[in-house]
């Protein structure tokens, strides 16, 4: 059980996409154990539930709420936000972590695949940030917490769509927290940039290559000579989420075991 010394983000009211697994469930398990309110919203409803059933049981009462939320859809970010901002009595953290994958050079990708990624990956982190920042406002300080990836620095020709959009995530972030900035609002907004995790979105690399292979390729290049982990990622969120990092913003957070530098 985590000491009260240690709920680092005590009061914080986080929205987290995409936190049926992965990285985003990872996030919501950690704040919570700090003292926040996390509100998970995923595309897989039943995953999304059983996440949030799992923190109430942990901390033996409701901290964690869940609800269906296809980011794309721009009226369900109104719905979702407004869901959220009464069951946690506010929102100052939103997370936009929800992210697709998909392979294909310049000519061989198609104008669908490249559509339908871009949506999820920037469009949904646009219409996240522009419709959570009215209840951000409300409760300052707050923090916006973008999920980009070191493939925005990092350039693999398979990888055209993912590449862009995850560039896209970071230049949009800077964007997000010069705004708030100017505005002399208390809202920070950065990007975090993980390497390869073993999640969902890399599954695919293990499925096609087995396991020693996949990540001989995976880690092939990152110093520190391993995948990153769930939390790795996981404790950045929570110092970005806390008022620890409160002179951070329009900051790229690179969480790529050293990737980035060679
Ligand atoms: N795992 C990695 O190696 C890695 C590295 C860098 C960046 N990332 C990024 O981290 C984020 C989280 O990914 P992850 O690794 O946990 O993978 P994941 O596949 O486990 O999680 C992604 C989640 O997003 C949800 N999702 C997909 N489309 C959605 C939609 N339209 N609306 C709502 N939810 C949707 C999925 O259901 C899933 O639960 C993504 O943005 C990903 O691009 C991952």
């Amino acid at each position: 059980m985590t000491s009260f010394i240690e709920q680092r983000v005590a009061g914080k009211k986080a929205f987290i996409t995409g936190a049926a697994g992965g990285l985003g469930a990872a996030m919501a398990h950690l704040l919570a154990r700090h003292g926040a309110k996390v509100f998970l919203t995923d595309i897989n409803e039943e995953a999304v539930y059983a996440v949030a059933t799992a923190i109430n049981a942990e901390h033996g009462k409701t901290v964690a709420w869940s609800a269906a939320q296809n980011v794309r859809d721009e009226e369900r970010w109104q719905s979702a936000l407004a869901e959220a901002d009464s069951a946690m009595d506010g929102i100052s953290v939103l997370v936009n972590n929800a992210g697709i994958g998909a392979i294909g050079g310049v000519e061989a990708l198609q104008p669908k695949e490249w559509h339908r990624v871009m949506g999820v990956n920037v469009d949904a982190v646009y219409l996240g940030c522009k419709y959570a920042l009215p209840l951000l406002r409300q409760h300052q300080p707050g923090s916006i917490i973008n999920i980009s990836s070191m493939a925005a620095y990092k350039i693999d020709p398979d990888y055209t769509v993912y590449n862009a959009s995850k560039a896209a995530v970071a230049s949009l972030s800077k964007s997000v927290a010069l705004d708030c900035a100017r505005q002399k609002m208390d809202v920070r907004c950065n990007s975090i940039h993980p390497s390869f995790i073993r999640t969902g979105i890399v599954e695919p690399f293990f499925e096609q290559l087995g396991e020693e292979e996949a990540i001989k390729k995976l880690t092939r290049g990152v110093p520190l000579r391993r995948l990153g982990e769930v939390d790795d990622v996981a404790y950045a969120v929570l110092y970005l989420a806390s008022n620890e990092s409160r002179y951070i913003t329009a900051a790229e957070f690179r969480i790529d075991g050293g990737a980035s530098a060679v």
